[in-house]
């Protein structure tokens, strides 16, 4: 993409937007990069050079909008991607909680920014397999990202060979999947229904999920500018139980949002607003 200053100043203007909409920081200096992601919304919708895009999107009309906001995103996900951090949640985090809800017999727990799905199924196998289902548990698990692409594949919740063999073990593929005629693999339906998906932005009001037991919130926040980030975590903080966790990618921190702290032993990336409940809680 050309570096002119007009095409600069469009530049400026498209990262201001995608900021705006979605918390993503945009290198503007990156051009080439970001022209490869907007070529195929510039395909989609007709436009024979992506200077014409540009211009068009100064008027910032919606769906246009939408879509380029939407492909600046990165949805690289995997099965049980971090296996230590699964490993902590199905032999510390889910036993402490399940114990410390024994009375409700309810579980509140929120997968955002889930891309393409693979672990909110990866978390709903733990759950499987910690029996909340079998044994009458209440459970709300909520799935959710801003990207209409990826809302569609978590409800469709198929995968090809190439996404199962990238995290997910065989005996889980044979528990889990059944083969397609598309060549595909679906998750079972009874897998598939515990989740409850939403099309989400992050940027907006969380007041309707309620109070959350376990916020998974990985690999998204680090791709937002610095202030929105922070921003977010903390607006996290008044849907997160005291006892509460929330779990980031290894290599997030929550930096200035200090109502969290590292629960200590666990990988990179668990917190809790109090970690000594949370231990306790087991
Ligand atoms: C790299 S993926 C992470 C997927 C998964 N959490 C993981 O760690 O494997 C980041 C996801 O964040 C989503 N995302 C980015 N900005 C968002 C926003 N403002 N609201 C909701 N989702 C957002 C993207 O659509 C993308 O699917």
């Amino acid at each position: 993409m050309s570096t002119s200053p007009l095409a600069s100043a469009r530049l400026h203007h498209l990262a201001d937007l995608v900021r705006r909409r979605s918390g993503l920081r945009l290198a503007v200096e990156h051009g080439e990069r970001i022209a490869s992601k907007l070529q195929p919304v510039a395909d989609r919708f007709g436009f024979r050079e992506l200077g014409a895009l540009l211009g068009e999107l100064e008027e910032e009309p919606d769906e246009l909008s939408r879509a380029v906001v939407e492909a600046m995103a990165t949805h690289e996900t995997s099965f049980f991607r971090d296996p230590a951090v699964f490993a902590y949640l199905r032999d510390s985090v889910l036993p402490q909680l399940m114990a410390a809800r024994l009375v409700p017999r309810r579980l509140r727990l929120w997968c955002a920014a889930a891309s393409t799905g693979q672990e909110a199924y990866s978390l709903a196998m733990l759950l499987d397999d910690a029996g909340v289902f079998a044994e009458g548990w209440k459970v709300d698990l909520f799935v959710s990202d801003f990207s209409r692409d990826a809302v569609m594949r978590i409800k469709e919740g198929a995968y090809s060979d190439y996404e199962l063999a990238r995290g997910l073990p065989a005996p889980l593929r044979a528990r889990y999947c059944v083969p397609s005629e598309s060549g595909r693999w679906h998750m079972v339906d009874g897998l598939r229904r515990r989740l409850r998906v939403h099309c989400f932005n992050l940027l907006d009001n969380l007041g309707w999920l309620g109070e959350l037991d376990l916020i998974l919130c990985r690999n998204a926040l680090l791709y937002f500018a610095p202030d929105i980030r922070l921003e977010t975590l903390v607006r996290m903080t008044g849907i997160l139980a005291p006892d509460g966790g929330l779990v980031l990618g290894t290599t997030e921190t929550v930096q200035d949002a200090r109502l969290y702290l590292p629960v200590a032993g666990a990988p990179r990336g668990v917190y809790s607003k109090n970690p000594a409940l949370m231990r306790r809680a087991g």
